[in-house]
């Protein structure tokens, strides 16, 4: 199984000190695919879940800009993979296929780097219809 078929972390460089901040960058040539497309999701309310959905084809970089962002992620195989993002120089690379729901802490924004466009009917939003 090729590292991209699963679910991990990549650690994006971190440019920068402490006194002055840091940089991270994201560039299509070091990525495991083409972004076409990049959405951010804030201003989420205490406790709520998101997520709860696969998609066919999209495969998706999620980062924590900030905040603490729990993800928790299961294949068709019946894998399962929990994950928290807590630094902004992570992301969690999610492959087509994958089952997530997300919660996050106050404040939080996640950032997300995509390798399509919308598309409503790449959605799998009936669980049972996905495994
Ligand atoms: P959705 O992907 O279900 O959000 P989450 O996984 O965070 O719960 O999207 C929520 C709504 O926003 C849904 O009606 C589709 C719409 N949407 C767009 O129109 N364009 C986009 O790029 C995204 C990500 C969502």
């Amino acid at each position: 199984m090729s590292e991209n078929s699963r679910p991990h972390l990549i650690t994006f460089s971190q440019i920068g000190e402490s006194k002055l901040g840091f940089i991270s960058v994201a560039e299509n040539s070091k990525l495991p695919f083409q972004v076409k497309r990049v959405y951010w999701t804030y201003f989420t309310p205490n406790e709520v879940i998101r997520g709860n959905h696969a998609h066919k084809e999209l495969q998706q970089i999620l980062i924590a800009a900030s905040g603490i962002i729990k993800f928790k992620l299961k294949g068709i195989d019946g894998s399962e993979y929990s994950f928290e993002l807590n630094k902004p120089n992570i992301g969690l690379f999610v492959p087509n296929m994958y089952w997530r729901t997300i919660e996050f802490s106050h404040s939080a924004v996640l950032l997300c780097l995509a390798s399509c466009e919308y598309n409503e009917d790449d959605y799998i939003r009936d669980i049972s219809k996905f495994a």
